[in-house]
């Protein structure tokens, strides 16, 4: 038996983290939890869903770990909300490293983070709380990414780069060397951050350039 883990979710992420920490943890899954609005089936993977509001009943947070397996819904808002308001309740949150990514042993990843395979994590990187990497990213030495960030598939961050809090950064994205993508950016696919950028702002194009007029805010995901 592994250590218990409930996933808070019950859509796509929560089904791929279900397939990874099964597979490739010491974690048990032994349930789903969503907000009781949510709820639509009683189970999912053979396991029960249960309604987050009153999780303490079955799962006690001193009995069982949690992981918050939401994406990048309202620019990683809906997770962020999650994440926080389960520490608030005492939960412990798990973190997924895959076996197969590549993490220097000095490099500190967060609470709540979840790396995919193939990424290449360098020494001194430091990795915030509740950030997903998708596979096969290059997280560049002394680089910072902040809480609450998603970074989607092959991009590029070269080193001593930071991403801002709650930024998320597209599939293969590039970022020069020494650029601070700054809090709440959308760095669309294929974006080449050549300068610093401006908080709330959707950077595209080679290089890089905000789309005017638009917030990220206002960018479905
Ligand atoms: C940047 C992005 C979020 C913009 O989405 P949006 O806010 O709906 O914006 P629009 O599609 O209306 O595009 C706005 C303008 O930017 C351009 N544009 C959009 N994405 C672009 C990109 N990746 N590269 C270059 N130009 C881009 C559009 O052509 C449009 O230009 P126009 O006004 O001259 O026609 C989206 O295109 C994108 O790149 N998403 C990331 C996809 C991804 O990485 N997915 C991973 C799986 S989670």
């Amino acid at each position: 038996m592994g250590r218990p883990l409930v996933l808070i979710g019950a859509g796509e992420m929560a089904q791929i983290a279900f397939e990874y920490f099964t597979c490739d943890s010491d974690y048990e899954v032994v349930a789903f939890s969503v907000e009781r609005e949510y709820l639509r089936a009683p189970t999912l993977c053979g396991l029960p869903v249960l309604a987050y509001e009153d999780l303490e009943r079955v799962h006690a947070p001193d009995r069982a770990e949690v992981f918050v397996a939401v994406p990048a819904t309202g620019l990683n808002r809906l997770r962020t909300r999650l994440f926080q308001d389960a520490r608030r309740r005492g939960y412990r949150c798990a973190r997924y490293v895959s076996s197969r990514a590549f993490v220097w042993r000095n490099a500190e990843i967060g609470e709540n983070c979840f790396v995919f395979e193939g990424n290449v994590i360098q020494p001194f990187v430091r990795i915030g709380d509740n950030c997903i990497l998708w596979s096969g990213n290059h997280i560049g030495h002394r680089s910072v990414v902040g809480d609450n960030v998603f970074v989607a598939s092959h991009a590029v961050v070269s080193g001593y780069c930071e991403i801002g809090a709650g930024s998320f950064v597209g599939v293969n994205a590039t970022c020069n060397d020494r650029v601070r993508v700054a809090a709440d950016n959308v760095i669309g696919a294929g974006a080449l951050i050549v300068r610093d950028t401006e908080p709330g702002r959707v950077y595209v194009g080679s290089p890089a350039r905000a789309v005017p007029g638009r917030s990220s805010f206002d960018v479905a995901f």
